[in-house]
């Protein structure tokens, strides 16, 4: 990689799908746990589907193609699509579509499970002018320097910045390519993510990078993960979606966290061990702190109300 010090945007995008970048040449499951890996999440997923009577369901940034395989179970008959920059995985099953761009039309369920954090964006500071300028970074060793002022009316609307030294992650081309997504959606269109609101931006930014499961520094060199957490309300705002936090979200769909009764443990001990698993996969799913706090951001483009409480 250059080192001479890009845009952040630019430095973003190469680091992760460029050639040689992060997703090309390592799945997501290789370095973090998400949704898509707990059981419990594809079974909600699927009754999800079901209540939009979706005949399809594309998987939007679908890693390993984890969610299709468990889905594939539980949603005979429905064709399964995963859109993914990085190649189809070794085993997947034939029946499952597997392809690098959306399809112009989706017919049913879009699900797009921590994609948007993973959408590049330019990255600002407000200057002792109080001007928000881009930051430049150099993918080598993460140093950034100031460059020219940012004028964005997103950042006006979405994130306003009130002190030198400040920092936000523009998120408005989060709000486009969502937008596009569920634009081709004729049924449900759900992205899933970590994020926050307009009332608590994180004051210096998100921008955080992973690898083999533990937090590194931020540098976009290809080697680590790259993301931001999203300004939901802004994407919400741009789909015309309702906005849930995942336990909520969930609950709604039937998963519950609770123990089975301990009586079932002596009537049918098989039954107890599958309902505890099931238990724990929810309580997982739920856990405040955890993926619980998540954000789903619910569009349904023909009004079905699938999520409705
Ligand atoms: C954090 S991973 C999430 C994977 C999976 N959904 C999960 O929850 O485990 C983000 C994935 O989105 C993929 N991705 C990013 N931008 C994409 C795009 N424009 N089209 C298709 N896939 C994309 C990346 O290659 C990566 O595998």
């Amino acid at each position: 990689m250059s080192d001479r010090p890009l845009p952040w945007h630019d430095a973003w995008e190469r680091a992760l799908y460029s050639e040689a970048g992060f997703f090309r040449t390592s799945r997501p499951a290789d370095h973090f746990r998400t949704n898509a890996h707990v059981g419990a999440f594809a079974g909600a997923v699927a009754e999800l589907a079901r209540r939009a009577g979706a005949a399809t369901v594309v998987d939007l940034g679908a890693g390993g193609g984890e969610l299709l395989t468990a889905l594939r179970a539980e949603l005979p008959g429905v064709r399964l699509t995963g859109v993914e920059l990085a190649h189809r995985p070794e085993g997947l099953a034939d029946d499952i579509e597997w392809r690098d761009t959306l399809p112009e039309r989706i017919d049913g369920l879009l699900v797009a499970n921590e994609w948007l954090d993973n959408v590049p964006c330019d990255v600002v500071e407000l200057d002792d002018h109080h001007v928000p300028r881009e930051l430049l970074v150099d993918p080598a060793t993460g140093e950034e320097a100031l460059g020219d002022p940012h004028g964005s009316s997103w950042l006006r609307t979405w994130w306003p910045m009130t002190e030198p030294g400040q920092r936000a992650e523009v998120g408005s081309a989060r709000d486009v390519v969502w937008a596009d997504a569920v634009s081709r959606v004729h049924g449900t269109a759900v992205a899933i993510d970590y994020g926050h609101l307009r009332g608590d931006r994180p004051p210096f930014g998100s921008l955080r990078s992973y690898v083999d499961g533990r937090e590194v520094d931020v540098r976009p060199d290809g080697t680590r993960d790259v993301t931001a957490h999203v300004a939901v309300d802004a994407v919400a705002h741009a789909v015309g979606g309702t906005l849930l936090r995942q336990r909520e979200a969930l609950t709604r769909l039937g998963v519950d966290g609770r123990r089975p009764p301990l009586d079932l443990a002596h009537r049918d001990p098989t039954a107890y061990v599958r309902a505890l698993g099931r238990a724990g996969e929810a309580g997982e799913l739920l856990a405040t702190g955890g993926l619980g706090d998540f954000w789903w951001i619910v569009t349904d483009t023909l009004g079905h109300g699938t999520l409705a409480p």
